[in-house]
């Protein structure tokens, strides 16, 4: 009954795309630059733990007094050795099964612990489906991962290790074993743990120092608290913006009426037009109806990585039809050095970004958010976003935002695929119903 059911909204889904020619238009190619990537990739140098890598402080402007510590688990407190053991084990090849990809081949400090890519790239050069996020502040996440199938970072750092195109062990026990045969791990489990390694241990130490990467202290934040010229004029007329005539703060807000300075995100999972379903809908809807009833959380994210079903999203995990192509409300800060952007990573530069939110409804999509409409936000307005954005940098990263703003600004100025003036300041098209097709 249930797949049955499923298979008419997503019918529907592919019917709505098919009538419009980018969605339609982007399946083909993107399967064949995915297969070239795959056949020619390689899988990068796994990154070196550097400055950026250490473990943050506490005191930061913009970090609200105690934040850190209420985000750490009771059952996983924070020592210096552990955090040492964690940061060791991020930096470690040997976590997969060729040891050529560590967490910090996606998550390298020196790009603010992403790898800049759309998509990534792990074991063997396999390509995911999925932009990888950043670690700094995901402390901060109600749920991890673009859809939330993780609550926990302990829950979390286990899945990569096993997941095919990512680390590729066949088991965490694996993974467990080959760092058990390293005297100088045996030692750090002993010390930390008060025994040998084991998985549960390993996921703890990774989470612990996962948690100390906080990233605040950015240009906006010394505006909030109080200097006046921390932001110029325009990022200073971009906040405004984004929590009035852009409509930003309806998700990128704790709550609509409260401006919210800490972390950018309602923690909420909205359908905002990125990468919807695409094609063989009908087989789709069946193989996800299946493996949501296994309620195998390996094979879940499995598919979520490697097949097309990562367009369901939220769906994936919630079963509800209104979460098909619906995904986490990230974070948005030092969004300027993690880009591309989306879970897709499907747009390059925030102005780009910014075309897709000022059009409003970029396809014709049943469960678009009501909260997606043209914005009519003129290129002055567009560009005072940007720099409200840019300014959410953090101190380590403003050399490198210097130059991607310049970089983005360049590319901005020549090519902007998503910009559809006439739809911007057109009238709201009306949803279709998700069961007319
Ligand atoms: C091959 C690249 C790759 C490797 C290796 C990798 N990740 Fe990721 N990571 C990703 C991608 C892609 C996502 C998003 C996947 C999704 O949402 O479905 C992600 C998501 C995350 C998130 C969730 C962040 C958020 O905002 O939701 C955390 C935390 C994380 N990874 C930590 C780790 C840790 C710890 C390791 C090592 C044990 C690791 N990753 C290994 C690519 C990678
Ligand atoms: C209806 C809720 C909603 C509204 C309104 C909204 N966002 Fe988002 N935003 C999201 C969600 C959900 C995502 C992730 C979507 C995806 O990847 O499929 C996102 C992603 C982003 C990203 C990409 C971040 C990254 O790490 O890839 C940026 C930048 C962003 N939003 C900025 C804005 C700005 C600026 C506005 C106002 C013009 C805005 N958003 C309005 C929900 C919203």
């Amino acid at each position: 009954m249930r797949v049955a059911v499923q298979t008419r909204w997503c019918v529907t889904l592919v019917l709505a795309c098919l009538t419009v020619g980018g969605c339609a238009s982007s399946t083909g190619e993107a399967d064949r630059r995915g297969a070239t990537r795959q056949a020619t990739l390689k899988v990068a140098p796994i990154p070196k733990a550097g400055a950026l890598a250490r473990p943050k402080s506490l005191r930061q402007i913009g970090l609200p007094d105690g934040a850190a510590l209420a985000a750490i688990p009771p059952d996983n407190p924070q020592t210096p050795e552990k955090i040492a053991l964690g940061q060791k084990l991020f930096f470690d090849g040997r976590l997969s099964a060729d040891k050529t990809v560590a967490c910090s081949t996606c998550h390298d400090p020196a790009r603010a612990f992403t790898d800049g890519r759309p998509l990534s790239i792990g074991i063997h050069g396999r390509t995911g489906q999925r932009n990888a996020p950043t670690i700094l502040n995901a402390l901060f996440n109600k749920w991890q991962f673009w859809d939330g199938r993780a609550k926990t970072l302990e829950e979390q750092a286990a899945l990569p290790i096993v997941n095919t195109v990512e680390m590729g062990q066949p088991s965490l026990d694996a993974a467990v074993a080959r760092i058990a045969a390293i005297g100088e791990y045996q030692r750090a489990f002993r010390r930390v743990f008060g025994r040998p390694p084991n998985g549960p241990d390993l996921l703890r130490a990774i989470a612990s120092y996962e948690r100390t990467q906080l990233a605040f202290d950015s240009p906006f934040d010394h505006y909030i608290s109080g200097d006046k010229n921390a932001i110029d004029a325009s990022a200073t007329r971009g906040w405004i913006v984004f929590n009035t005539r852009g409509r930003c703060n309806k998700c990128h807000a704790l709550t609509e009426d409260n401006r919210d300075t800490t972390n950018f995100t309602d923690n909420d999972f909205h359908n905002i037009g990125i990468g919807i379903i695409r094609h063989n809908v009908a087989a789709l809807a069946r193989q996800a109806g299946q493996l949501i009833n296994s309620g195998d959380s390996g094979a879940i994210d499995n598919a979520a990585i490697q097949t097309d079903m990562s367009a369901l999203g939220r769906f994936l995990i919630s079963k509800k039809e209104a979460d098909i192509a619906a995904f986490k409300t990230p974070n948005l800060r030092n969004v300027l050095v993690t880009g591309p952007y989306f879970h897709d990573g499907s747009q390059e530069t925030l102005w780009d970004v910014m075309d897709h939110y000022n059009k409003g409804d970029g396809l014709h999509n049943p469960y678009l958010d009501q909260d997606i409409q043209p914005l009519a936000l003129t290129e002055k307005d567009i560009d005072d976003v940007v720099a409200f954005l840019a300014s959410l940098t953090s101190p380590d990263y403003k050399e490198l935002g210097i130059k991607e703003l310049a970089r983005q600004r360049a590319l901005s100025r020549t090519t902007r695929p998503q910009r559809d003036t006439a739809r911007a300041f057109g009238p709201k098209p009306p949803r279709p119903s998700p069961t007319s097709p």
